[in-house]
C-alpha cells in the first residue's frame, strides 16, 4: 500500500540563494552536471513510429539525432560528421530512407551509426571505416517517453528510474498519444518552474478556477525526497477542464479513488507529469539561459478516444493553457525579484515541502564529486 502524506518542512527550510537563479556560471554547471549527465526527457516514441523516422533535439548545446533504426530500436547520435565535424542534418524531424548522409562530402552512415561509405577514402593512408562510427548517446524509454543521457558512462536507466518503473500502470501511458501541444517562452529559471509546480499554496490567489475544482490543501505525496517528487490532489469534479466535466472515458485501468484525483510528479530534471482520470499532461522544460526556459506542454489522450467523431480536447487544453499562463506570470515575477540586491532566501511554508526536497536533491547533485 502506498503511503501518501502531507508535504512538510524541517526547521531552517529556506529558499535558494539568488545566484542559483541568476548566475551564468551556475547555469553552465547545471548543463554539465544535470542536463548532460542525467536522464532528460526529450520526446515520445510515437514521434518516430517507423524505421528511419527521426527528430532532432538540442540538449546542453548539443544537437542530437533521435532515430528509429532498421531493427525498430531507438538510437541517439550526436549530429556531427566523423569527417570534418559538419552537422549532418538540419530539418527538425523527418525520415532517413536507409542512411544518414553528410551534405559536405557525402560520408554516409547507417541508422545504427556505422560509417558505410566514405568517398575516395580508400586512398587515404591507414583509413579504416570501422574507426569512424557516429558518436552515440544513451537513450531509454519509460511509458512511451524518451530520455536521453549524454554522459559517456551514464547511470543505468533501470537504476536511475527504479522508483518509477512499473509504478503508475493504471494510466497505460505508453499507449497514449499527443492530442495537443503548446510551446511557451518563459522568462524564468527552469527551477522556478519546477518549484511553482510543486506547491498549491499559491492556488487560491493565482488559479481561482483550479482551486474550485481541486481543494488547494488536499495535496498528499508518496514521493517526497530524491529525484522524483509528488503525489495527488483531490478532484471534486469529473476532470480538470473548463466545465469540470468530461465526455472522455477514464484512461486505461483508472478506477476507484483515482477517478477523483489528479496526480502530479516532477521528474528530475525537466519533466512535469500530470495525470488526470481522462488525460495526461506533460511539461518538458528546456532551459535556454539563467532567466529563460522554453516549455513544451502536451496533452495526451487514448488514441481510441481521439479517433471518435467530434473528439475535442479543447476543454482540457484551454483550462491548462490559462493555468499555465497564470503560473508563468508569477514565475517571471519571482525571477525579477530574486535578481534584486536585497533578495535573501525566504522561509518555506509547510505546504512547500516538495520545493525544499527539490532544493536538497538539486544541491546534492550540484555538489557531487565529479
Ligand atoms: S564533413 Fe561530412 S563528409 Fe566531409
Ligand atoms: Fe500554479
Amino acid at each position: 500500500m502506498t503511503n501518501f502524506q502531507k508535504a512538510a518542512i524541517k526547521s531552517g527550510a529556506f529558499t535558494l540563494p539568488g545566484y542559483y537563479y541568476t548566475a551564468a556560471t551556475i547555469f553552465q554547471e547545471e548543463m554539465e552536471r544535470i542536463f548532460t549527465s542525467r536522464w532528460t526527457l526529450v520526446g515520445r516514441v510515437e514521434q518516430i513510429p517507423a524505421p528511419g523516422d527521426y527528430f532532432l533535439v538540442k540538449l546542453s548545446g548539443e544537437s542530437m539525432i533521435v532515430v528509429r533504426d532498421r531493427d525498430g530500436a531507438v538510437r541517439a547520435f550526436f549530429n556531427v560528421c566523423r569527417h570534418r565535424g559538419t552537422q549532418l542534418c538540419t530539418a527538425e524531424q523527418g525520415h532517413f530512407s536507409e542512411t544518414i548522409q553528410c551534405p559536405y562530402h557525402a560520408w554516409t552512415f547507417g541508422l545504427d551509426g556505422r560509417l558505410i561509405t566514405a568517398r575516395v577514402m580508400q586512398d587515404a593512408p591507414d583509413f579504416d571505416k570501422a574507426d569512424y562510427p557516429l558518436h552515440t548517446a544513451a537513450i531509454a524509454e519509460w511509458e512511451g517517453f524518451l530520455f536521453l543521457n549524454l554522459a559517456p558512462k551514464p547511470e543505468p536507466f533501470a537504476t536511475a528510474f527504479a522508483p518509477l518503473i512499473g509504478r503508475l500502470p493504471q494510466w497505460r501511458m505508453a499507449t497514449l498519444q499527443v492530442g495537443h501541444r503548446i510551446e511557451y517562452d518563459v522568462q524564468a529559471n527552469w527551477k522556478m518552474i519546477v518549484q511553482n509546480y510543486s506547491e498549491c499554496y499559491h492556488c487560491p490567489l493565482v488559479h481561482p478556477a483550479l482551486a474550485a475544482l481541486s481543494p488547494w490543501q488536499s495535496g498528499r505525496n508518496d514521493l517526497s525526497e530524491g529525484p522524483f517528487l509528488g503525489g495527488y490532489m483531490d478532484l471534486n469534479h469529473a476532470s480538470m477542464t473548463t466545465s469540470g466535466q468530461t465526455t472522455r472515458p477514464p484512461l486505461g485501468k483508472v478506477d476507484g479513488a483515482d477517478l477523483s484525483r489528479v496526480y502530479y510528479y516532477s521528474i528530475f530534471p525537466n519533466m512535469l507529469l500530470s495525470m488526470h482520470p481522462d488525460y495526461v499532461m506533460v511539461h518538458t522544460l528546456w532551459p535556454q539561459a539563467t532567466g529563460q526556459t522554453q516549455i513544451v506542454c502536451e496533452w495526451l489522450f487514448d488514441p481510441a478516444t481521439m479517433a471518435q467523431p467530434g473528439f475535442d480536447p479543447s476543454d482540457a487544453v484551454e483550462f491548462w493553457d490559462m493555468t499555465n499562463r497564470q503560473d508563468w506570470h508569477v514565475c517571471e515575477l519571482s525571477q525579477l525579484g530574486v535578481a534584486s540586491r536585497v533578495y535573501t532566501p525566504g522561509p518555506y511554508a509547510q505546504q512547500e515541502g516538495l520545493l525544499w526536497a527539490f532544493d536538497q536533491y538539486y544541491l546534492e547533485v550540484m555538489n557531487e564529486e565529479l
